[in-house]
Protein backbone atom coordinates (compact mmCIF):
# COMPACT_ATOMS: atom_id res chain seq x y z
CA UNK A 1 0.00 0.00 0.00
CA UNK A 2 1.65 3.26 -0.97
CA UNK A 3 1.99 5.84 1.62
CA UNK A 4 1.26 8.93 -0.85
CA UNK A 5 -0.47 11.66 0.96
CA UNK A 6 -2.12 14.81 -1.10
CA UNK A 7 -3.78 17.65 -0.05
CA UNK A 8 -7.26 18.23 -0.67
CA UNK A 9 -8.39 21.18 1.20
CA UNK A 10 -7.65 24.32 1.76
CA UNK A 11 -4.74 24.03 -0.64
CA UNK A 12 -4.76 21.39 -3.22
CA UNK A 13 -0.90 20.06 -3.60
CA UNK A 14 0.57 16.36 -5.29
CA UNK A 15 2.48 13.34 -3.30
CA UNK A 16 3.16 16.13 -0.30
CA UNK A 17 6.91 15.27 1.03
CA UNK A 18 7.41 15.27 4.82
CA UNK A 19 8.58 19.02 4.75
CA UNK A 20 4.94 19.73 3.43
CA UNK A 21 3.65 17.47 5.75
CA UNK A 22 5.20 19.05 9.15
CA UNK A 23 4.08 22.41 7.57
CA UNK A 24 0.78 21.79 7.38
CA UNK A 25 0.70 20.00 11.17
CA UNK A 26 3.11 22.65 12.74
CA UNK A 27 1.05 23.55 15.65
CA UNK A 28 0.98 27.64 16.97
CA UNK A 29 2.90 29.11 19.23
CA UNK A 30 0.84 29.42 22.17
CA UNK A 31 -0.40 26.53 24.71
CA UNK A 32 -1.55 23.58 22.38
CA UNK A 33 -2.98 20.22 23.21
CA UNK A 34 -3.50 17.89 19.87
CA UNK A 35 -5.60 14.44 20.46
CA UNK A 36 -4.37 12.31 17.65
CA UNK A 37 -6.72 9.17 16.58
CA UNK A 38 -8.08 6.83 14.00
CA UNK A 39 -11.52 5.78 13.26
CA UNK A 40 -13.29 3.87 10.97
CA UNK A 41 -16.08 5.24 8.96
CA UNK A 42 -18.39 3.66 11.24
CA UNK A 43 -16.55 5.04 14.43
CA UNK A 44 -14.66 2.11 15.60
CA UNK A 45 -11.72 3.02 17.35
CA UNK A 46 -9.82 -0.19 17.39
CA UNK A 47 -10.03 -3.80 15.40
CA UNK A 48 -9.39 -7.11 17.40
CA UNK A 49 -8.46 -4.49 20.64
CA UNK A 50 -6.31 -2.36 19.07
CA UNK A 51 -5.91 0.85 16.91
CA UNK A 52 -3.25 -0.59 14.57
CA UNK A 53 -5.35 -3.00 12.63
CA UNK A 54 -7.40 0.09 10.96
CA UNK A 55 -4.16 2.20 10.47
CA UNK A 56 -1.54 1.87 6.91
CA UNK A 57 1.62 3.54 6.04
CA UNK A 58 -0.07 6.92 5.54
CA UNK A 59 -1.69 7.04 8.86
CA UNK A 60 1.95 5.98 10.08
CA UNK A 61 3.77 8.39 8.66
CA UNK A 62 1.59 11.42 10.12
CA UNK A 63 1.55 9.61 13.72
CA UNK A 64 5.01 9.31 13.58
CA UNK A 65 5.61 12.95 11.93
CA UNK A 66 3.10 14.32 14.02
CA UNK A 67 5.60 13.26 17.27
CA UNK A 68 7.82 16.06 15.71
CA UNK A 69 6.41 19.43 17.00
CA UNK A 70 5.29 17.20 20.36
CA UNK A 71 7.11 19.15 23.82
CA UNK A 72 5.28 16.57 25.50
CA UNK A 73 3.46 13.21 23.87
CA UNK A 74 0.75 12.66 26.34
CA UNK A 75 -0.74 9.24 27.01
CA UNK A 76 -3.68 7.40 29.02
CA UNK A 77 -2.87 4.71 30.60
CA UNK A 78 -5.25 1.89 29.20
CA UNK A 79 -3.41 2.83 25.64
CA UNK A 80 0.22 2.53 27.29
CA UNK A 81 -1.14 -1.16 28.01
CA UNK A 82 -2.66 -2.31 26.02
CA UNK A 83 -0.68 -0.91 22.71
CA UNK A 84 2.66 -1.99 24.10
CA UNK A 85 3.83 1.18 24.58
CA UNK A 86 7.82 1.52 24.88
CA UNK A 87 10.17 4.15 25.56
CA UNK A 88 9.23 7.72 23.32
CA UNK A 89 12.59 7.24 21.71
CA UNK A 90 12.27 9.76 17.97
CA UNK A 91 14.38 8.06 15.26
CA UNK A 92 18.06 10.15 14.35
CA UNK A 93 16.77 12.34 11.78
CA UNK A 94 13.68 13.22 13.79
CA UNK A 95 15.83 14.78 16.39
CA UNK A 96 18.29 16.19 14.04
CA UNK A 97 14.93 17.98 12.67
CA UNK A 98 14.26 18.77 15.73
CA UNK A 99 17.14 20.32 17.00
CA UNK A 100 17.09 22.94 13.18
CA UNK A 101 13.71 23.67 14.35
CA UNK A 102 15.01 24.70 18.02
CA UNK A 103 13.26 21.64 20.06
CA UNK A 104 14.52 19.14 22.54
CA UNK A 105 16.04 16.51 20.68
CA UNK A 106 13.41 14.32 22.51
CA UNK A 107 9.62 14.90 23.38
CA UNK A 108 8.97 14.54 27.08
CA UNK A 109 6.46 11.61 28.03
CA UNK A 110 3.54 12.00 30.06
CA UNK A 111 1.38 9.21 31.12
CA UNK A 112 -2.27 10.18 33.00
CA UNK A 113 -3.30 7.11 35.18
CA UNK A 114 -5.60 6.46 38.27
CA UNK A 115 -4.43 3.35 40.00
CA UNK A 116 -0.33 3.59 38.83
CA UNK A 117 -0.77 0.17 37.49
CA UNK A 118 2.16 0.54 35.46
CA UNK A 119 5.48 -1.55 34.89
CA UNK A 120 8.14 0.64 36.45
CA UNK A 121 10.62 -2.27 34.27
CA UNK A 122 9.08 -2.01 31.46
CA UNK A 123 10.92 0.43 28.21
CA UNK A 124 8.54 3.08 29.14
CA UNK A 125 10.58 4.35 31.88
CA UNK A 126 14.09 2.11 31.35
CA UNK A 127 14.69 2.87 28.45
CA UNK A 128 13.45 6.40 28.80
CA UNK A 129 15.11 9.49 27.22
CA UNK A 130 13.83 11.87 29.34
CA UNK A 131 12.20 10.73 32.86
CA UNK A 132 8.76 10.17 32.04
CA UNK A 133 6.28 12.02 33.84
CA UNK A 134 2.56 10.23 35.41
CA UNK A 135 -0.17 12.27 36.28
CA UNK A 136 -1.98 10.73 39.08
CA UNK A 137 -4.85 11.35 41.57
CA UNK A 138 -4.11 11.72 45.45
CA UNK A 139 -6.02 8.44 45.83
CA UNK A 140 -3.38 6.47 43.94
CA UNK A 141 -2.48 3.78 46.32
CA UNK A 142 0.98 4.42 48.25
CA UNK A 143 2.66 1.21 47.34
CA UNK A 144 2.29 1.74 43.66
CA UNK A 145 3.22 5.63 43.94
CA UNK A 146 6.56 4.89 45.61
CA UNK A 147 7.35 2.15 43.12
CA UNK A 148 6.88 4.35 40.17
CA UNK A 149 8.44 7.36 41.90
CA UNK A 150 11.81 5.65 41.47
CA UNK A 151 11.94 5.85 37.75
CA UNK A 152 8.90 9.26 37.40
CA UNK A 153 8.22 12.03 38.37
CA UNK A 154 4.79 11.47 39.90
CA UNK A 155 2.57 13.87 40.05
CA UNK A 156 -0.73 14.59 41.80
CA UNK A 157 -3.63 16.50 39.39
CA UNK A 158 -6.71 15.52 41.25
CA UNK A 159 -8.02 14.28 44.05
CA UNK A 160 -9.48 10.95 43.00
CA UNK A 161 -8.93 11.70 39.06
CA UNK A 162 -6.71 13.64 37.02
CA UNK A 163 -8.04 17.30 36.78
CA UNK A 164 -7.23 17.95 32.40
CA UNK A 165 -6.50 21.87 33.76
CA UNK A 166 -3.64 20.79 35.98
CA UNK A 167 -2.01 18.36 33.61
CA UNK A 168 -2.00 20.79 30.99
CA UNK A 169 -0.86 23.83 33.77
CA UNK A 170 2.17 21.88 34.62
CA UNK A 171 3.49 20.83 31.51
CA UNK A 172 3.18 24.16 30.90
CA UNK A 173 5.14 25.40 33.70
CA UNK A 174 7.73 22.86 32.25
CA UNK A 175 7.90 24.89 29.15
CA UNK A 176 5.88 21.84 27.42
CA UNK A 177 3.53 23.76 25.92
CA UNK A 178 3.19 21.81 22.55
CA UNK A 179 1.07 19.03 24.07
CA UNK A 180 0.38 15.64 21.83
CA UNK A 181 -2.04 13.01 22.93
CA UNK A 182 -2.66 9.97 21.18
CA UNK A 183 -5.23 8.94 23.10
CA UNK A 184 -6.94 6.95 24.13
CA UNK A 185 -10.77 7.39 24.35
CA UNK A 186 -11.34 7.62 28.49
CA UNK A 187 -8.49 10.14 28.43
CA UNK A 188 -10.10 11.78 25.47
CA UNK A 189 -13.56 12.05 26.65
CA UNK A 190 -11.82 13.43 30.33
CA UNK A 191 -10.22 16.16 28.32
CA UNK A 192 -13.11 17.12 26.20
CA UNK A 193 -15.61 17.21 29.11
CA UNK A 194 -12.58 19.56 30.57
CA UNK A 195 -12.54 21.86 27.72
CA UNK A 196 -8.84 21.58 27.33
CA UNK A 197 -8.77 19.82 23.50
CA UNK A 198 -7.65 22.40 21.06
CA UNK A 199 -7.48 20.15 17.66
CA UNK A 200 -8.46 16.97 16.74
CA UNK A 201 -6.41 15.47 13.87
CA UNK A 202 -8.46 11.88 12.79
CA UNK A 203 -7.40 9.65 10.20
CA UNK A 204 -11.01 8.06 8.55
CA UNK A 205 -10.08 4.36 7.43
CA UNK A 206 -12.08 3.48 5.01
CA UNK A 207 -13.72 0.40 5.90
CA UNK A 208 -17.21 -0.02 8.13
CA UNK A 209 -16.23 -2.17 11.25
CA UNK A 210 -19.68 -2.78 12.53
CA UNK A 211 -19.03 -5.45 15.88
CA UNK A 212 -18.87 -3.06 19.28
CA UNK A 213 -15.65 -1.63 19.17
CA UNK A 214 -14.88 1.48 21.44
CA UNK A 215 -15.43 4.94 19.56
CA UNK A 216 -12.49 7.59 19.93
CA UNK A 217 -13.85 9.42 22.83
CA UNK A 218 -15.99 8.39 26.30
CA UNK A 219 -17.06 10.76 29.17
CA UNK A 220 -20.77 10.45 30.79
CA UNK A 221 -19.88 14.19 31.56
CA UNK A 222 -18.66 15.40 28.14
CA UNK A 223 -20.80 17.70 26.01
CA UNK A 224 -21.29 17.80 22.28
CA UNK A 225 -17.62 19.88 21.47
CA UNK A 226 -18.29 21.63 18.26
CA UNK A 227 -15.04 21.73 15.97
CA UNK A 228 -14.07 23.53 12.84
CA UNK A 229 -12.24 21.73 9.77
CA UNK A 230 -8.72 22.68 9.69
CA UNK A 231 -7.64 20.74 6.31
CA UNK A 232 -8.17 17.13 4.55
CA UNK A 233 -5.03 15.57 3.53
CA UNK A 234 -6.31 11.69 1.45
CA UNK A 235 -3.92 8.96 0.93
CA UNK A 236 -6.13 6.76 -1.27
CA UNK A 237 -9.28 5.65 0.37
CA UNK A 238 -8.39 6.93 3.07
CA UNK A 239 -8.64 10.86 4.51
CA UNK A 240 -6.86 12.61 7.00
CA UNK A 241 -8.70 15.14 8.38
CA UNK A 242 -7.52 18.28 11.35
CA UNK A 243 -10.25 19.78 13.45
CA UNK A 244 -10.00 22.61 15.76
CA UNK A 245 -11.99 23.47 18.27
CA UNK A 246 -14.51 26.57 17.24
CA UNK A 247 -13.89 29.10 19.74
N1 LIG B 1 -8.19 4.61 17.44
C1 LIG B 1 -7.19 5.22 18.04
O1 LIG B 1 -6.57 6.12 17.46
C2 LIG B 1 -6.82 4.84 19.45
C3 LIG B 1 -5.91 5.63 20.16
C4 LIG B 1 -5.57 5.25 21.45
C5 LIG B 1 -6.14 4.11 22.01
N2 LIG B 1 -7.00 3.37 21.30
C6 LIG B 1 -7.60 2.13 21.86
O2 LIG B 1 -8.34 2.48 23.01
C7 LIG B 1 -8.37 1.37 23.89
C8 LIG B 1 -8.02 1.83 25.29
O3 LIG B 1 -9.07 2.67 25.73
P1 LIG B 1 -8.99 3.42 27.13
O4 LIG B 1 -10.13 4.35 27.21
O5 LIG B 1 -8.75 2.42 28.22
O6 LIG B 1 -7.62 4.25 26.92
P2 LIG B 1 -6.94 5.39 27.78
O7 LIG B 1 -7.76 6.61 27.83
O8 LIG B 1 -5.58 5.49 27.20
O9 LIG B 1 -6.77 4.73 29.20
C9 LIG B 1 -7.71 4.78 30.21
C10 LIG B 1 -6.96 4.78 31.50
O10 LIG B 1 -6.16 5.97 31.56
C11 LIG B 1 -6.24 6.52 32.85
N3 LIG B 1 -7.03 7.75 32.78
C12 LIG B 1 -7.55 8.34 31.67
N4 LIG B 1 -8.14 9.49 32.00
C13 LIG B 1 -7.98 9.63 33.34
C14 LIG B 1 -8.35 10.64 34.27
N5 LIG B 1 -8.99 11.76 33.91
N6 LIG B 1 -8.02 10.45 35.58
C15 LIG B 1 -7.35 9.35 35.97
N7 LIG B 1 -6.95 8.37 35.13
C16 LIG B 1 -7.28 8.53 33.83
C17 LIG B 1 -6.87 5.44 33.72
O11 LIG B 1 -5.76 4.61 34.04
P3 LIG B 1 -5.66 3.54 35.22
O12 LIG B 1 -6.57 2.42 34.81
O13 LIG B 1 -4.23 3.14 35.22
O14 LIG B 1 -6.07 4.21 36.48
C18 LIG B 1 -7.81 4.80 32.74
O15 LIG B 1 -8.22 3.50 33.11
C19 LIG B 1 -7.38 0.36 23.37
O16 LIG B 1 -8.08 -0.67 22.73
C20 LIG B 1 -6.57 1.16 22.36
O17 LIG B 1 -6.10 0.35 21.33
C21 LIG B 1 -7.37 3.70 20.03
Amino acid sequence: MSAAIDAIWPEPARDLTDQQLLAAYRPPPSPWLRMNFISSLDGAATRDGRSGGLGDPADRRVFELLRRWADVVLLGAGTARVEGYGAMRLADDAVAWRRAHGLRPQPAFALVTRRLDLDPASAIFAEAPVRPIVYTAASAPETRRKVLGEVADIVDAGRTAVDPWAVRRDLENRGHARIHAEGGPTLFGAFLAAGAVDELCLTLAPTVEAGSAPRIAHDPEALPTPMRLAAILASGDELLLRYARSA
